[in-house]
């Protein structure tokens, strides 16, 4: 069998691992991959973005299944281009991954079905975003339509700081053309957590909770980046509350996708906030998160890899349900001086061994010169570590962490806070971690 895993990231290295347990014998290649997926896979020099040339290669090598880690070749169409050329992958097509690729599509879409999500409006027009901003209350959150990476939602506390983002986005085109239309919407409070389902088409089956911290600096503070690190399972992880997400959130949504002529395949990402009034849409991915993955597979003690083939195929996950494997996962991002603002590259990394039933590290963004490895993006590494508590995985995810090096690394060390160091919760978040605290439970 030959698979191929398209990203660089430690999503794919992620895979990577769960494929070559899935498949021992297989041949897997990673285009483009990196180092440490060496020894799990053969890396092939063609960029994500790149997709006439992955085309090629998929096609000369008959891949049996293609994984598509990240967003945009997703929605550029790399999956109806692959399957016009009856080769199977994993991922939405274009029209599926409008939920993560305009933000406009995503919130139209649920307020049609009814799934929650923050008030909001849609402009093209910045006086009119204006107009809307000064007849709301504060705080609002400014979103670029578009993908921006990770960076295209503003969180304003006030009026004036709405204004520049508008200003910023829709004039001042900080995001290009992902900006010229914005997406404005009302501040929910509450704790985030990142439910993930692996979709068929008409069904949604859920893999483990997780919570991610997508702050830069410890406390929650600082510049949004891609994620600093995640732990699974996160609580509430209640089969009783999945459930309720899957029916009142992901379910309507592949309904709606279905009914509209595009059923939705692959991997569903759904950002919540738990509110008061229950959980509410954040946003949609149209992919595994990341560093979410690199708790979420490891945890996940069910073959993935024949799901996948199923999907690709256009069959039913009808009666598949992953299993978890015992015990708690919690990986610490190691990322380079000044991000996620801008990162330093070539820096020599050193990476001790370490037991791998209790720490895995997964390379992002890494590559090898001259023989050594050395830093190459923002995000370098993700040290995630396991135990049988969570305070175990922190623990050994923490140490190891401290026992790598390379100029200028930073990481947080409160990854894993809401469920390790409770008291930092107000008495409304800590009964949304824990819906069975609740009166009426
Ligand atoms: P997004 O790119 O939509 O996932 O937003 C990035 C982050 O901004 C989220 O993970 C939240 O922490 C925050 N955020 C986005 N929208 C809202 C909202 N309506 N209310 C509160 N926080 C939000
Ligand atoms: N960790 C957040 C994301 O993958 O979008």
């Amino acid at each position: 069998m030959n698979l191929l895993i398209i990203g660089s990231g430690g999503r794919e290295h992620a895979f990577a691992d769960c494929l070559r347990r899935d498949a021992p014998d297989a041949a897997i290649y990673a285009a483009p991959g990196n180092p440490g997926m060496l020894g799990t896979a053969e890396l092939v020099d063609i960029g994500a973005a790149d997709i006439g040339g992955l085309l090629d290669f998929a096609a000369a090598r008959r891949v049996d299944l293609t994984v598509v880690g990240p967003e945009a070749p997703l929605a550029a169409g790399i999956a109806d281009r692959f399957a016009e050329a009856g080769l199977p992958v994993f991922g939405p097509d274009r029209a599926g991954a409008r939920l993560e690729a305009s933000k406009a599509f995503a919130k139209r879409l649920m307020r049609d079905c009814g799934v929650p999500t923050a008030d909001h409006e849609t402009f093209d027009d910045a006086a009119a975003a204006l107009d809307y901003v000064a007849g709301h209350d504060e705080p609002l959150v400014v979103k670029a339509s578009g993908l921006a990476a990770g960076k295209g939602a503003i969180v304003c506390e006030t009026r004036g700081e709405a204004r520049t983002a508008i200003e910023e986005m829709m004039v001042g085109r900080k995001f290009g053309d992902a900006g010229g239309r914005v997406v404005i919407e009302e501040f929910m409070r509450g704790v985030e957590l990142s439910v993930f389902f692996v979709a068929d088409g008409e069904r949604a089956v859920p893999l483990l909770t997780s919570r991610d911290y997508k702050r830069v600096g410890e406390g929650d503070r600082g510049l949004n980046t891609g994620g600093m690190g995640a732990y699974a399972p996160a609580a509430p992880a209640d089969p009783d509350f999945i459930d309720e997400v899957r029916r009142e959130i992901a379910q309507p949504v592949l309904d709606a996708m279905a009914e509209s002529g595009a059923p939705y395949r692959g991997f569903l990402y759904a950002g919540l906030m738990l509110t008061a009034t229950g959980p509410r849409v954040v946003e949609f991915n149209c992919r595994m998160g990341d560093p979410e993955t690199q708790v979420v597979l490891p945890l996940t003690s069910s073959n993935l890899l024949e799901p996948m083939l199923r999907v690709a195929h256009g069959d039913s996950l009808a009666g598949w349900r992953p299993e978890a494997a015992p015990g708690h996962a919690l990986v610490t991002v190691m990322a380079s001086a000044g991000y996620p603002e801008s990162s330093e590259s070539g820096r020599p990394i050193e990476i001790p061994a370490f037991d791998p039933a209790e720490v895995r590290v997964f390379h992002a963004g890494t590559a090898m010169k001259e023989g050594r490895l050395v830093t190459a993006g923002g995000r370098v590494l993700g040290i995630t570590g396991f135990g049988g508590t969570l305070e175990e995985a922190a623990r050994r995810s923490r140490e190891a962490a401290a026992r790598i090096r390379f100029d200028g690394a930073h990481s947080r060390s409160d990854i894993g806070w809401h469920e390790l160091d409770p008291d930092r919760l107000g008495p409304d978040e800590s009964a949304r971690i824990h819906p069975s605290t609740l009166p009426g439970h």
